[in-house]
């Protein structure tokens, strides 16, 4: 599993014949959530809608028939890879799924530079994870095909953004005036690095709740402060409970820890209980980017409240509408 530094080979535009050249994202790599406006968000989310429609009314549709997609994850996922083949699927296309990289021959000393240049021969947009930071931005700069980055590590993770995006808007209708409170692991967390940057389009506030260790990175604060985010950072979740709009809580990953001793000391920081919730706004949104462990009791799991469910098939139109427009065929 190693990123080799081969020399830069700048990639061309790749333009199938016949394949007309159109939209905003079309032919373009997904890597950071900073590469996108609030005009190309509402784009986005328009097409999931019109996503979401026809999978209710017909299910499948060939608009991306004939399409293949390398789907390739160096770290484990249930959600993103089967959103996605669920997605290009769905579409009318077909997938080529590498979830596991020790069969592949990844094992045997290939580079990511080598493994995306092949997968570029065989599939039209590559989705990839890979544990380290970075890792789909040099990617992108060997392949020719759209890579989308589906996490880098403790980077970015900008699917999941758009997807918690488009649930915050499905369920409150709205972004503008919300108050947003993200609670666990911080530092970690490329899900809240992403999402705290898209919200940053919008005029919101933010929480952030998590033991010390766990911070969110101050040089992410300093860039949100920067675009004139109003943020605040607390130990305890009910300095800010009773004004939060929105609660975005996240699992304390023990696989990033390099210290055992203190993944033990921050593992149940916080849980949310039917307790937690009764304290909560009458139609707080509580989101998870899942998988959880024990931060979120099951006894949640009922309230109207909680949307994580609701969040992880709504990635599926967001995904749908990403492949669609990446591919020229929205
Ligand atoms: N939210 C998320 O990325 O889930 P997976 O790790 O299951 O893909």
């Amino acid at each position: 599993m190693q990123i080799n530094n081969h020399k830069t080979r700048v990639a061309k535009p790749h333009l199938p014949f016949g394949e007309k050249r159109e939209g905003r994202l079309y032919g373009k790599p997904i890597i950071s959530v900073l590469q996108f406006s609030r005009e190309d968000l509402e784009e986005i989310f328009t097409v999931a809608e019109e996503m979401r429609m026809m999978v209710e009314r017909v299910g499948t549709f060939d608009l991306l028939k004939g399409k293949v997609l390398a789907c390739v994850f160096y770290e484990p996922s249930t959600r993103t890879s089967s959103s996605f083949i669920a997605a290009i699927e769905r579409l009318g296309g077909s997938a080529i799924p590498i979830n596991e990289v020790r069969y592949s021959s990844v094992t045997k000393g290939e580079s990511l530079p080598d493994t995306v240049r092949t997968l570029e021969a065989y599939a039209d947009v590559i989705v990839l994870r890979h544990p380290e930071t970075g890792a789909a931005a040099l990617a992108a700069k060997y392949c020719r095909k759209p890579i989308i980055n589906a996490g880098d590590g403790i980077g970015e993770h900008p699917t999941q953004a758009l997807l918690d995006i488009f649930t915050i808007r499905e369920e409150l209708g709205r972004i503008d005036g919300l108050t947003v409170t993200m609670l666990g692991d911080l530092k970690y967390g490329r899900t809240v690095h992403s999402l705290a940057r898209l919200l940053a389009l919008y005029d919101v506030k933010l929480h952030y709740v998590s033991p010390d260790l766990l911070r969110m990175p101050p040089a992410l604060i300093e860039e949100l402060n920067q675009r004139g985010v109003p943020q605040t950072e607390h130990r305890t979740l009910d300095d800010v409970l009773s004004e939060t709009d929105v609660l975005y809580v996240t699992r304390v990953q023990k696989e990033r820890f390099e210290n055992p001793d203190e993944y033990e000391q921050v593992k149940d920081a916080y849980v949310i209980t039917p307790e937690t919730m009764k304290r909560a706004k009458p139609n707080m949104v509580l989101m998870h980017p899942l998988p959880r462990v024990s931060e979120i009791s099951i006894e949640v799991d009922d309230d109207p409240r909680a949307a994580y469910f609701r969040q992880m098939e709504y990635g599926l139109y967001v995904r749908m509408a990403l492949l669609a427009m990446v591919l020229g065929k929205a």
